[in-house]
């Protein structure tokens, strides 16, 4: 037997020519820091050093480290920490940090050879983003690990202090932290999902009996849904329990079922036909998935259409008539379009996993989630438990963006599997099924009209979207035009088209980000007609007082004001800068508590809330040094896990806003607590009075729940409410269905892109970004700024790379790994600026509300508008690849 030496240790390597490095690591020596995420060698995150240079894990056969020495992120720096990992923790380097060990691994091993040989001078960005180019990072922590490699190569961590803003970033940077992928149980065995091959199918007698029968294998059960029937490709059938994964696949591959094939229709185009096959029978609609984070809207069905949805419409008719008018007498102020945007897969680096273990009536399930309370609850009603007898843990969670937000097959396959096989199990997608069956953001074809006046103001606007929904329904893009730019008439239509594909999910801000790429392209299409600066139109359109002070700041930026026209540019590259707004929904969740303690002299708070990258942890804990005067990590904060006072999902922009508030109404109760209860005064002069009363005080636990906010100052107001009655309507199906209240006031964001188009090839890239934000006052300043500048470079996949591909024939997804979906990489981070607007929201306790959604919406159409500057095309479709420009450029130069 060979054996290699593992941070130091001598270990056996298996003689299994077939496994991997990464196997072994994980499974065999259970070094979880190195992680899983693509498994194909695109990602990074399973890099580890093999006799000091990095290699990926997940490729190499365990048996390459025969003799050599390993070493993982366990291994990085020792209890001291290695400088980047000190560096890394001081600039934020990291959000929900799955990619982080990845990163650490390869950026010291380069900090290594560069001091060896460069001494302390510091690297280039071009120098680190070519050293660091082969890691992926979903949340988007480019710009703050540039920043950390340069510093800590230039010796500015070679101390022994360091503190980070992140209060968990210290386990993130070594990889302690435990991701549900992580979670090991003694006896755990692996589950594994039989998906459907077929988009369309009936399935009869499902035989698990020779699956069940093999060596290794503890259980096997069914996952069809009450009619038997898959809609998709990877629809979930069966799931089996055995020792091993691959064990669980053989016996997969065992199981039989008699399948009559139905007809299917693949897509937008092929399911909106008249005469399609239809996907949902009205007594199955109940199977459709919901691509909205909200309850679902009324709206008939007409085969697999599911509209016209138009309650946000506003004088809808008149609107379609004056567009009308203008477009039969060729008003030359009339703007029309057709925009369409891919779909976008939220491609988290953490796959969706879960791991279920009863001990007698007593559910314990460790799931990658987004909404531990709200998981709890579900489960405790679906398996008719007791509050106490369910429980659901997410110590860290590797990203969501929307897709971990309910119940998933993952969770009920795990906990079934364990019940039939009376032992733990952890079911963990594979990349293949990350990319396929989890959810995106649906594409959709959005017709815009938009009709200035002749006095410049806006007169009528109409947006019409068809979203390519898959098996699910709900999608409101052309709604949320309501919201922003009051009209004197809007007719805004919704249609799901529902089609035997994967159902779509709710995505970061759902459906802002279409509409705003079709809107506000329309908006600097107007502003060119009418020929005025495309913020002045927005600044006299747009009456929001938060979206006001965001323009003023983009006015005034030197990028905005030295711009140059299309016309005015000639030469190969040229470059364009472009504007676009966004909005999001003020949205906070009653119920949401907090227990806040002094135990043993150290203030303690605790709440089922979960932390996926966002850094909840630290909000709490920034939240309760403040009033106490302490250092946030003086405070411990206990989350992501429902066993705790009941804490809000991580969605919609909700946690801040939802937790803020009931952690200061329990500080005061706290602290008059503390008072009362105080045996003597701290000493005169102390200038750390609650430290002296809090170390001296006896244990006081309390607790507060999310109160109501105050009056808001005139002029300010939920959006929703000033969209008349269907605006009340939605804001009362919200707080019904969903528990969740709208709340006063718009998180706004402006941003400003400068984009670089080279005319011969066609490619375009983003040189700076500019993003302004109205989100309160910033409860984690960092973490805000981190979170806002990761949304960009979303909202820059977005725009220029992601695409979702399936085969319009059968239905399967094509881009289901990392090499075919393409995500922004460190080199495509441009410089980006964070401007925050602190005023707006005084009326919320704590006066934060939250960032994610809106900091993304507006990105595509701004670097659209860029784009159009550069080099007088408008695009129409995103992604806006290279050859859709140059498309555009030739058919241009053809008119
Ligand atoms: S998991 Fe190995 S490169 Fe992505
Ligand atoms: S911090 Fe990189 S994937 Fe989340």
């Amino acid at each position: 037997m060979s054996a290699m030496t593992i941070n130091g240790q001598s270990k056996p390597l298996p003689d299994d020519q077939d496994a991997l490095l990464l196997e072994v690591i994980r499974d065999q020596l259970a070094l979880t820091g190195t992680k899983l995420a693509c498994g194909s060698g695109v990602c990074g995150a399973c890099t580890v050093l093999l006799d000091g240079t990095p290699v990926i894990s997940c490729l190499l056969p365990a048996q390459a480290a025969a003799g050599k020495t390993l070493t993982t992120v366990e291994g990085i720096g020792g209890e001291k920490l290695h400088p980047i990992q000190k560096a890394f923790m001081a600039h934020d380097a990291l959000q929900c940090g799955f990619c982080t060990p990845g990163f650490i691994v390869e950026a010291a091993a380069f900090h290594d050879r560069r001091r060896a040989t460069k001494g302390t001078a510091a690297p280039s960005r071009q120098e680190i983003a070519a050293a660091l180019c082969g890691h992926l990072c979903r949340c988007g922590a480019y710009e703050n690990i540039f920043h950390a490699v340069a510093e800590a190569c230039a010796g500015r961590f070679d101390a022994d202090d360091v503190t980070s803003p992140r209060l968990e970033a210290h386990d993130k940077v070594t990889g302690r932290a435990r991701y549900t992928v992580d979670i090991r149980h003694e006896g755990q065995l692996e589950g594994v999902i039989l998906r459907s091959a077929a988009a369309h199918a009936q399935i009869a007698r499902l035989d698990l009996s020779l699956a069940r029968a093999l060596p290794g294998v503890a259980a096997a059960i069914s996952l069809l849904a009450d009619d038997s029937i898959v809609r998709y490709v990877g629809a979930p059938i069966a799931a089996v329990a055995a020792k091993d994964r691959r064990t669980a696949l053989a016996a997969v591959a065992a199981i039989r079922f008699d399948s009559e094939s139905r007809p299917a229709v693949i897509g937008l185009d092929s399911a909106r036909r008249a005469d399609a096959p239809v996907v949902f029978v009205k007594a199955t609609r109940k199977f459709a998935g919901n691509v909205s984070e909200g309850g679902s809207s009324p709206a008939s069905w007409k085969g697999n259409v599911r509209g016209p949805s138009a309650a946000f419409s506003h004088k809808g008719k008149r609107a379609k008539a004056w567009l009308a008018t203008a477009r039969a007498r060729r008003d030359p102020l009339l703007v029309e379009e057709t925009f369409r945007v891919a779909t976008q897969s939220h491609a988290c680096l953490e796959p969706h996993a879960a791991v279920a273990r009863f001990d007698g009536d007593h559910l314990t399930v460790h799931a990658s989630t987004q909404a531990v309370h709200e998981v709890m609850e579900k489960l405790r009603k679906r398996y008719k438990l007791a509050p106490n007898e369910v429980r659901v843990i997410a110590d860290h969670v590797g990203g969501g963006f929307g897709s971990k937000g309910s119940l998933g097959v993952e969770t009920i396959a795990a906990i079934e599997l364990a019940r039939a096989a009376n032992a733990p199990v952890r079911v963990a997608f594979n990349r293949e099924e990350e990319l396929s069956v989890t959810g995106y953001r649906p594409a959709a074809e959005i017709k815009a009209g938009l009709l200035p006046s002749a006095q410049g103001n806006l007169k009528a606007l109409s947006l019409t979207a068809q979203a390519d929904t898959g098996a699910a329904t709900n999608s409101i893009i052309a709604g949320l035009a309501r919201l922003i730019y009051p009209a004197e008439a809007k007719e805004l239509v919704d249609f799901d088209v529902i089609s035997n594909l994967p159902p779509g999910s709710p995505f970061r801000g759902p459906g802002g980000p279409p509409m705003a790429f079709a809107l506000e392209q329309a908006v600097d299409e107007a502003a060119l007609r009418l020929k005025v600066d495309p913020i002045s139109l927005r600044k006299r359109w747009d009456p929001d007082p938060n979206r006001q002070r965001l323009y003023r700041w983009a006015e005034s930026l030197d990028v905005w004001r030295n711009r140059k026209e299309a016309a005015a540019q000639n030469g190969r590259y040229r470059r364009g800068v472009g504007v676009a707004a966004g909005f999001w929904l003020y949205l906070w969740q009653p119920g949401s508590s907090i227990e806040l303690a002094v135990i043993g002299g150290r203030l303690v708070a605790k709440t089922a809330v979960q932390d996926i990258g966002t850094g909840t942890r630290s909000v709490i804990a920034n939240t309760v040094a403040k009033a106490f005067d302490l250092e946030p990590q003086e405070i411990e904060v206990h989350i992501g896990d429902s066993h705790l006072p009941e804490g809000p999902g991580s969605g919609g922009s909700r946690v801040t806003a939802s937790i803020v508030p009931p952690t200061l109404a329990a500080v005061a109760k706290l602290k008059a607590a503390i008072e009362k209860s105080a045996t003597r005064r701290p000493l005169a002069g102390s200038n750390a009075p609650w430290r002296d009363l809090i170390a001296a005080s006896s244990d006081i636990v309390v607790s507060a729940e999310r109160p109501k906010d105050n009056r808001p100052a005139l002029g300010i107001a939920s959006p929703l409410k000033q969209a008349g009655l269907m605006g009340m309507i939605f804001s009362w199906m919200l707080r019904t269905f969903s528990g969740i209240v709208v709340g006063a006031g718009v998180p706004s964001s402006v941003q400003v892109m400068e984009v670089e188009v080279d005319t011969w090839l066609g490619h375009a890239r983003v040189l700076n970004a500019y993003t302004g934000l109205s989100v309160g006052k910033l409860a984690a300043p960092v973490l805000a700024h981190s979170q806002a500048v990761g949304s960009v470079i979303q909202g820059i996949g977005y725009a220029l790379y992601e695409a979702r591909e399936t085969d319009p024939l059968t239905g399967q997804v094509l881009s289901s790994n990392m090499e075919d979906y393409r995500i922004p990489g460190i080199a495509d981070m441009p410089h980006c600026e964070v401007h925050f607007d602190e005023a707006g929201f005084d009326h919320v306790p704590g006066g934060s509300v939250g960032i994610g959604e809106v900091a993304t919406i507006p990105t595509s159409p701004a670097i659209a508008n860029a784009i159009r500057n550069a080099i007088g095309v408008r695009p129409t479709e995103i992604p806006i690849r290279a050859d859709r420009i140059v498309a555009a450029l030739k058919e241009r130069t053809a008119a």
